[in-house]
């Protein structure tokens, strides 16, 4: 367990709570690599039978860290953030998310791989590559066109405005929209009721789901990796971080 991703185990459901409110949850490597190195832990433990993910503070996850961005960039396919989205998008117990707050750039494309994805009315969604210089991530070049049809897909990516839970329920990255108020109640409850269900046969069922598109989704996360990391080594991309860590609140 580390500081900023929280542990905690309660009837074979392993809770990983991002944990660094005072930023937002924004995740830096050592958050990456923490969350990776938990996603491994708990597809080998036999106790851990439903992983759910969740955010402290209120906020799911204000997505990559943008200091890091500029200070420490990812390089290549080994980097943490591209560990972390092959740890999720190749895990093979089922993942529940609770959603609360902001979810930003990942923290909207990983609910893609994830199972059973339930949302606070207030819950506020955006994919803002566009207007960070950078390009779709997440394998979301691939699924939301295909979960949520192309027109919708193109507006999410392409203006990279916020969304709300209503339509991320309708773009196919959440189940449930839930009163703000009973996040945890109801994340919980579907969390333990997959726990209890016969785990071998769950594996098999969440495998056959995911499987036809698993080879695609692979590639395409090799694929975008590699625009993202060109992008991030842009003019447009640099701009973009610096007028955010230097904005005037
Ligand atoms: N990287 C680095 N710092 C971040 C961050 C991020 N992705 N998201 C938030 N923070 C920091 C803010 O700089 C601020 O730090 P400060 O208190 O030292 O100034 C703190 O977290 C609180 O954020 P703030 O913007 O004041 O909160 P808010 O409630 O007004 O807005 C967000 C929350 C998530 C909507 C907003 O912070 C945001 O848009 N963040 C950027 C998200 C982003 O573009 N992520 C990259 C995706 S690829």
């Amino acid at each position: 367990m580390s500081e900023t991703l929280l542990t905690q185990d309660i009837e074979g459901v392993r809770t990983l709570t991002f944990n660094r409110p005072e930023k937002k949850n924004a995740f830096t490597h050592a958050m990456y690599e923490a969350a990776t190195e938990a996603l491994l832990r708990a597809g080998l433990d036999a106790t851990v039978r439903v992983v759910m993910l969740t955010g402290a503070g209120g906020t799911f996850t204000a997505g990559n860290d943008i200091g890091d961005f500029l200070e420490q960039p990812p390089t290549g396919e080994d980097s943490a953030v591209f560990r972390f989205l092959r740890a999720l998008v190749n895990f093979d117990k089922p993942v529940v998310a609770a959603v609360d707050g902001a979810a930003v750039g990942i923290g909207t494309t990983m609910l893609l791989h994830c199972d059973y994805v339930v949302a606070t009315e207030r819950a506020r969604f955006v994919m803002p590559f566009i207007n960070l210089g950078v390009c779709a991530e997440g394998a979301s070049s691939l699924l939301v066109p295909r979960n949520a049809g192309m027109a919708l897909a193109s507006e999410l990516l392409m203006f990279g405005d916020p969304f709300d839970a209503a339509t991320a329920q309708r773009a196919g990255f959440v189940t449930r929209v839930v009163p703000d108020a009973q996040l945890q109640e109801v994340a919980s409850e579907r969390a333990r009721t997959l726990a209890s269900k016969p785990v071998e046969a769950l594996k098999v069922t969440k495998r056959l789901l995911r499987e036809p598109l698993r080879a695609e989704v692979n590639a395409t996360l090799r694929r975008e990796g590699a625009e993202f990391l060109k992008r991030l080594n842009s003019d447009e991309a640099r701009e973009a971080f610096i007028a955010f860590m230097s904005r005037k609140k």
